[in-house]
């Protein structure tokens, strides 16, 4: 299978970690001696796949700076925007200075540190091998899934034949992406995924399964069990 020219990494560090309840931003707490943020990055950085690697991080962010990984050859920083989307957008404007419109970019968020390697190279070599216009890790829904009302009362049983909980990385082309995001903004609609941009232009993208321990940190008790999943994949051989 031909390799693409080349391939990026954006990684949106910018939120304030509002559901995490912590003093500081939730990409800066540690796990085994590394904070959540310098445990996603080495993973990006270390994966001779990628050119280089975005951060998107707050401005004035007074955490940033004394990461040691901050001055890593491969990274580039931008500054965060006010909402995830805005985040990667800078990211990917960041990247226009150094990549051709046609290189592919993956999309991960900060804080998700236990992403796999392997499962980054299934989603890259699935995409490319699909003739896809890119593609997201996802994990299927397994539960049965309720609907409910604001009070909580179930409304319905919803079928859960091909629902899918979207993960990242999400991968797309430079210009395509950057133009679809473009697009949801100025229609006022705040994408919480890539995927979501590319759709609103009909630009479909392809479900490639990962590994559910990808979590996304968003709840204390995450944290605990990114520890665990992080503990594990180290005895992988
Ligand atoms: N993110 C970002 N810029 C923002 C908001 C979020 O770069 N303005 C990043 C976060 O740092 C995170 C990723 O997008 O790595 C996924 O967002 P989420 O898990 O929602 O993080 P927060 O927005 O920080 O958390 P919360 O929604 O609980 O406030
Ligand atoms: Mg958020």
């Amino acid at each position: 299978m031909p390799e693409p020219v080349n391939i990026w990494a954006v990684i949106p560090a910018a939120g304030i970690g509002s559901r995490m309840e912590a003093e500081i931003p939730k990409q800066y707490l540690k796990i085994q001696h590394k904070c959540i943020l310098e445990h996603t990055l080495e993973r990006f950085c270390h994966y001779s796949r990628f050119s280089g690697v975005v951060v998107a991080v707050a401005e004035d962010d007074p955490y940033w700076p004394t990461l040691s990984v901050s001055s890593h050859e491969k990274l580039m920083q931008c500054t965060g925007g006010e909402q995830r989307c805005h985040s990667v957008l800078n990211g990917l404007r960041c990247l226009e200075a150094v990549a051709a419109k046609d290189d592919w970019v993956l999309v991960h968020d900060a804080a998700r540190p236990c992403v796999r390697i392997e499962d980054i190279d299934i989603l890259i070599d699935s995409v490319v091998s699909a003739g896809a216009v890119g593609g997201l890790l996802a994990v299927p829904v397994r539960d049965t899934m309720k609907r409910g009302d604001n009070a909580n009362i179930v409304t319905t049983t919803v079928d859960r034949t091909g629902l899918w909980h979207a993960l990242t990385p999400q991968m797309f082309r430079l210009s395509e992406l950057m133009e679809a995001i473009d697009a949801a903004l100025q229609q006022e609609l705040f994408v919480t995924d890539e995927a979501q941009a590319m759709e609103q232009r009909k630009m479909l993208p392809l479900l490639v399964e990962g590994h559910p321990d990808n979590i996304k940190i968003t709840h204390p008790r995450d944290l605990s069990l990114a520890e665990l999943f992080l503990a594990l994949q180290e005895k992988i051989p």
